[in-house]
């Protein structure tokens, strides 16, 4: 049987899902969800992250995360979803064996082994299975396009009234898309908290996920700071009427689209992270932000111009930061911080200067 068929046959027994389990399904089935399958990522895979462009992304990284651990007085990084573990690598080869305790939180099993593999030159390094297995935690938590990559539901503003997109089946047994009744009242409440009205005939993304995980993981943050690198905006441009129709993307061989309902297990869904919703719930778990800016102001801002060295470097460094490229504006940097007073991060030097809830 494969991963159609499994969600099809579910949906013939329950009745209709929430877009939500379509993706949790799609991208992280135990046995053939696409991260479950631990992907390429890259030239061979089906899209590029910033990793994969070169190394110097994390290099400049980790000049960021150093002047972080300084501000936390702590050594310790824990990176949420490492993928193949090439940023790890990236980092750790700029910090001395002895100086950090490195640890990663990932949910593919696949995905470990092939950490484990990449990562066998360095003995301070560990894994764990469940943010339980963190409390208290000093020093500086890291991801890097991640929540894009959590399952997210979808909801649709009709006149007035907000509706869920629910995942169904037709006559002859194809997808097909049902608007219903909000399957939790958190999707209400979101939109509440985040003081938002979606205009009518609005499409959009809630991520209850990411509001999870940023929660879960100010929680157990003591001392330190959370760094989310991912594409996304602040509320106020996430809501715009040229973004009525959503921001989910599916990306296949390096080939874009916008069905999810094609190539499923084989593709990977993603949706734009709304940053002000992790500063808003952020909050409510002790965080406070210190900055958010793009790509490219964080990039220069740790330094990455003093490090690149050749022309090959050069080349990498407009991919990463000018804006017509892509990653350098798309791409945004959250910095929260919990226990460390007023900092002043030298990497956030030319954020936007914003009242901080804003951003
Ligand atoms: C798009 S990949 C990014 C990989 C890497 N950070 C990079 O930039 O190349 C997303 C990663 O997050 C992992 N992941 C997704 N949900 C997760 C979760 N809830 N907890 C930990 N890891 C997760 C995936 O298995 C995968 O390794």
């Amino acid at each position: 049987m494969n991963l159609k068929e499994i969600i099809k046959e579910e949906i013939l027994k329950n009745g209709k899902i929430t877009f939500k389990r379509f993706m949790q399904l799609a991208l992280y089935h135990p046995q053939y969800g696409y991260y479950s399958k631990a992907p390429a990522i890259g030239k061979k895979g089906d899209f590029y992250t910033s990793v994969s462009v070169g190394s110097i992304f994390g290099k400049a990284l980790s000049m960021a995360i150093k002047a972080m651990l300084e501000f936390s007085g702590s050594n310790a990084i824990l990176e949420i979803g490492a993928g193949d573990g090439t940023l790890a690598k990236d980092i750790l080869e700029r910090f001395d064996a002895s100086s950090v305790k490195y640890i990663i939180l990932e949910k593919s099993p696949k995905f470990i082994k092939i950490q484990k593999e990449n990562l066998r030159q360095f003995q301070n390094i560990s894994w764990i299975n469940d943010l339980d297995e963190i409390t208290d935690f000093e020093g500086v938590i890291f991801s890097n396009e991640v929540f894009d990559a959590l399952p997210v539901h979808i909801v649709e503003k009709r006149e007035h009234k907000l509706f869920e997109i629910y995942v169904g089946l037709d006559d002859k047994c194809n997808f097909i898309e049902v608007l219903g009744e909000p399957s939790t009242p958190e999707i209400l409440e979101y939109f509440e908290k985040l003081k938002i009205n979606l205009p009518s005939n609005f499409r959009t993304e809630v991520n209850l996920e990411g509001v999870r995980l940023i929660k879960e993981l100010g929680k157990r943050l003591k001392t330190g700071f959370i760094m989310t690198i991912d594409y996304g905006y602040p509320s106020r441009e996430l809501y715009q009427p040229y973004r009525s129709r959503g921001t989910l993307m599916c990306y296949y061989r390096h080939k874009a689209t916008d069905n999810p309902y094609e190539n499923v297990g084989n593709q990977d869904i993603t949706s734009h992270v709304n940053f002000s919703a992790l500063a808003i719930y952020g909050k409510e778990a002790g965080l406070d932000v210190c900055g958010f800016t793009n790509q490219a102001n964080f990039l220069i801002d740790s330094g990455i111009l003093d490090i690149a060295k050749d022309i090959n470097d050069i080349l990498k460094l407009k991919t990463l930061i000018v804006p017509e490229h892509g990653m350098g504006e798309t791409f945004k940097v959250l910095i929260q911080s919990k226990g460390v007073g007023k900092v002043k991060l030298s990497c956030l030097k030319n954020a936007p200067k914003r009242p901080s809830y804003e951003l």
